[in-house]
């Protein structure tokens, strides 16, 4: 019988972190100190760390290394100039703005590009590429395909554009209300799903026919080429660094938030061929994020972040990132657990109106699961559901996305396998006593982005968030 090989993680510990592991009173209390939000409770209340995966990796020793050699110069800093290399190198784009992160890369871009009563066409939306658009008077506009909405839609490519929606919108306001297109690979809000590259070419072919600019939201770029790898007629023996580079041949510039596919816990950069851009960034990147030589980091953390961006695309390492959010996610679908089909890049997301059925999603079934996951196990999840999506500003109501879930968001070259397991393990034992869950209410809402400060009670008469 042949036996599949397994394959352990690509790399080995020379340094470790200790954690600090609560038992199941001191869980408790951390949960009703924090009012049930996983955002309030401090990292070393938190056993196995799933709320994010950004600035969350751990470095290399080649990383650490490179943090010597950081040029602190204020200009012409020598670590700019690696930077600036390995950006050009690996993605293929002529130039490069650093910056603190990704959406200081957005806000230059916005700023730059759009103007009050333009249209910005992307596939989904992420919450910060959205607020920069709006607040240069754009209008956000989703263009991804109509399958990307549903959890359980079985899809290779579920990040693709629909040509359709987005030919339509350019016929609807002309091609001269919209100063770019913005496609993300991998979808965050969709689960990390990534986007074909001939959907990539055949955006690029449309958006050229029509003179407009395609930008990627690049931040979880190299995770789509390994997908494009393992999926894609044609690249099967290719190798993600040659992927990557035609990935982003389809398109005229990126923004990236280095804290996820540069393998670093901070910096970001805005990319772009135009030379006109690049002109009119580098004026306004000094305002915002500092001399267009170091752009809000350190010259260490540049050094970080070429380092990272070498490791990134190295085959071994991007198949068992991409495997090991998989491991987690089939040991859940082999369950039974709901979970957003199919397993994506970066995370797994369970699914939690399908998971708690006997919630209301005014009674904040994502908040609720994720309180429970913590309660159960001390791992820390993050709610991406009706709490993140806040109020329609005309009516006051709270908005009802059709997505209402929790992700367990996988840092890269942090965890083991083993972790896996016991974040497996408290997920399925929470499946089999599901009905047993309450609702939550929320007790204090700060009227923005809410999510990250609300404070909620459980709806159970004895008040507590599981019943025995
Ligand atoms: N674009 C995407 C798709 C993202 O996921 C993020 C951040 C950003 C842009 C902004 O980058 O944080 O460096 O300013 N996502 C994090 C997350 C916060 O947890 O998903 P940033």
């Amino acid at each position: 019988m042949f036996l599949q090989r397994r394959m352990a993680e690509p790399y080995k510990i020379k340094s470790v972190e200790l954690i600090n592991v609560l038992n199941e009173q001191e869980r408790e209390a951390a949960l009703i100190e924090g009012g049930y939000n996983t955002f309030l409770i401090r990292s070393d209340q938190v056993y196995i760390d799933l709320l994010t995966d950004s600035g969350t990796s751990a470095m290399s020793d080649l990383q650490w290394a490179a943090l010597q050699r950081g040029d602190e110069a204020y200009a012409g800093s020598k670590s700019w100039y690696r930077l600036e290399h390995a950006v050009q190198e690996i993605y293929g784009y002529r130039h490069v703005i650093p910056t603190h992160q990704g959406r200081g890369a957005e806000n230059l871009l916005s700023q730059l590009k759009i103007h009050p009563g333009d249209y910005v066409p992307g596939n989904m939306y992420f919450t910060t590429t959205r607020a920069h658009q709006e607040l240069n008077g754009g209008t956000f506009v989703d263009i991804i395909i109509d399958e990307a909405h549903d959890p359980q839609a079985e899809l290779p490519f579920k990040g693709n554009v629909d040509l359709v929606k987005l030919e339509n919108l350019i016929q609807k306001v002309g091609a001269d209300k919209i100063p770019y297109v913005s496609v993300a690979v991998t979808v965050n809000l969709a689960g990390g799903q990534p986007v074909s590259m001939q959907n990539l070419r055949d955006v690029y072919a449309l958006c050229q026919k029509h003179s407009i600019p395609v930008m990627f939201d690049a931040t979880r770029c190299v995770e789509n080429a390994y997908f494009i790898k393992e999926r894609e007629v044609g690249y099967e023996r290719v190798p993600v660094k040659d992927i990557l580079k035609e990935m982003m041949s389809y398109s005229d510039g990126c923004t990236m938030s280095g804290k996820k596919d540069c393998l670093v816990n901070i910096g970001g950069f805005l990319a772009m061929n135009d030379d006109d851009l690049y002109t009119r960034a580098r004026e306004l990147v000094v305002l915002y994020e500092g001399m267009p030589s170091y752009g809000g980091m350190a010259g260490r953390d540049m050094e970080a972040m070429a380092q990272g961006i070498y490791e990134a695309v190295d085959d071994l390492y991007i198949a068992h990132r991409i495997n090991q959010v998989r491991y987690l996610g089939d040991q859940l679908i082999n369950a039974g657990v709901p979970v957003v089909r199919p397993i994506g890049g970066h995370a797994v997301f369970l699914e939690a109106r399908a998971f708690l059925p006997h919630l209301d999603q005014e009674q904040f079934p994502a908040q609720a699961l994720a309180a429970a996951l913590y309660l159960d196990s001390g791992v820390r999840s993050m709610e991406r559901g009706i709490v993140s999506s806040g109020r329609n500003k005309v009516t006051g109501e709270n908005n009802h996305p059709k997505l209402e879930l929790v992700r367990l968001t996988i840092p890269r070259r942090v965890y083991t396998d083993n972790h896996m397991d016991v974040v497996a393990d408290s997920v399925i034992s929470l499946y089999e006593k599901r009905d047993k869950i309450s609702g939550l209410e929320m007790v204090y809402e700060p009227p923005t982005l809410r999510f990250f400060n609300a404070r909620f009670e459980p709806l159970a008469a004895n008040g507590r968030l599981i019943q025995d």
